[in-house]
This record gives C-alpha cells, sequence and structure tokens, in this order.
C-alpha cells in the first residue's frame, strides 16, 4: 500500500480547519505541505506561520517540501512548526550533506527534492544519508500540472539504486500524480505519492484517497 500525502497547496485556505479535518479522517498518511520562496520557484505561498496552525489540527506525519533558496535559514523555524519530514531541493543546496546533518540533529526527517532536469546518479554519495527522495514529475511552483512520462524511468533507475545499496529511503512522487496514472508510478517503485490537485478538486477527496491508497 503506497504511502498517500495529500498537498495543501490544492486545499480551500479559508476552510482550512475543515479540509485538515477531512484529511484526517481519511485514510491519507501524511499531510504533504508546499513552501515556496518566489525565488527558487516562479511563485510564493506560505511558512512556518500556517504549518503551526496545521500542526494543531492533526497527529498525522507532517511532510514539509521547502522550495526555497538558503534553506539551513530556515530549518530550525519549520522543526518548531512542527514539521517531521523537511525536504530541501538539491538545486538549491551548496552544501548539501551539511543541510541533511543539520535537519536531522533537529530531530526531523532528511528528504531530497529533485527537479525534472537533475539526474538521480547525483544522489549515488549521498542517498546514504537521506530519509526520502522526491522526484518531481513536474516543474515545481504550480499545482494541477501535468505529469512528465520520463520520471517512471527515474523512479526505476532509483529504486535500482537504492536496492543495490540495501537502503531504506522513501521515493516520493510529487506533481500531476492521478487516480489513473498512479498505479504505474508504484510499479515502477514509488512508495509515497503527493497528490494535491486530485484530492481536493474531487467530488469526494476521501473516496479519491481511498482509491490511491488501495492501489
Ligand atoms: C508543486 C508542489 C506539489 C503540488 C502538487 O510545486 O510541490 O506538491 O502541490 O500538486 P498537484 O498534485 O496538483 O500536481
Ligand atoms: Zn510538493
Amino acid at each position: 500500500m503506497p504511502i498517500v500525502a495529500p498537498s495543501l497547496l490544492a486545499a480551500d485556505f479559508l476552510k482550512l480547519d475543515a479540509e485538515c479535518k477531512m484529511l484526517n479522517e481519511s485514510e491519507a498518511d501524511w499531510f504533504h505541505l508546499d513552501v515556496m520562496d518566489g525565488r527558487f520557484v516562479p511563485n510564493i505561498s506560505f511558512g512556518p506561520m500556517i504549518i503551526e496552525f496545521v500542526r494543531k489540527t492533526t497527529r498525522k506525519v507532517c511532510d514539509v517540501h521547502l522550495m526555497i533558496l538558503e534553506p539551513e535559514k530556515y530549518a530550525e523555524q519549520f522543526k518548531n512548526a512542527g514539521a517531521d519530514i523537511l525536504t530541501v531541493h538539491i538545486e538549491a543546496c551548496h552544501h548539501l550533506h551539511r543541510n541533511l546533518q543539520q535537519i536531522k540533529s533537529l530531530g526531523m526527517k532528511a528528504g531530497v527534492a529533485l527537479n525534472p532536469h537533475t539526474p538521480v546518479a547525483e544522489l549515488s554519495d549521498i542517498l546514504h544519508d537521506i530519509d526520502l527522495v522526491c522526484l518531481m514529475s513536474v516543474n515545481p511552483g504550480f499545482g494541477g500540472q501535468k505529469f512528465i512520462p520520463y520520471t517512471l524511468e527515474k523512479i526505476k533507475q532509483l529504486r535500482k539504486m537504492i536496492d543495490e545499496k540495501g537502503l531504506n529511503v522513501h521515493v516520493e512522487i510529487d506533481g500531476g500524480v492521478t487516480v489513473e496514472n498512479a498505479g504505474s508510478i508504484i510499479a515502477a517503485g514509488a512508495d509515497v505519492l503527493v497528490a494535491g490537485n486530485t484530492v481536493f478538486k474531487s467530488a469526494d477527496p476521501k473516496a479519491t484517497i481511498a482509491k490511491l491508497k488501495a492501489l
């Protein structure tokens, strides 16, 4: 069974309390929280304050995806806001090893996200220090984009690399995940599905989450 992590980016922020309640009652495993700075990506979303509010509504895992430059400046703030997993972009880190040590020393799980153009081979010397790899299946910055098919190839390569090294690393897919394509994403070797629009814009979000869980 995959881990299902709905992305709150697609939620109705005027009804955030109700949206969190819905997720709590659903089979969703994690809350995926997308932080954008308008510099690393061409969009601005929300920061630690919103995560602090969300944290108060749930005991589920808060999976925080930082699409920001200089993530080391904010890691502690996100820990204090309640993040369980903190994911940084490899393209935003000059000293990725140091970033991961910082995240882990603060008591969080450490994730690394890769943009569609970044080869998974870039992780070969650091994979044993990572708890989660987030493969972007769209260019980060916006919800509701179309899944880039080549991602399936990258999932297979990454899964092979993880298995060959005998590691236990989550493979998370983020962007354009639908009930229709999720089966092939899991078959390729992913175990965490992020889904924004697919969940929140569906007629019955809880039922959609159950469908993703049943894959
Ligand atoms: C994109 C974000 C995603 C986004 C996914 O930059 O990282 O988490 O919310 O949204 P959907 O599932 O609608 O593509
Ligand atoms: Zn995300």
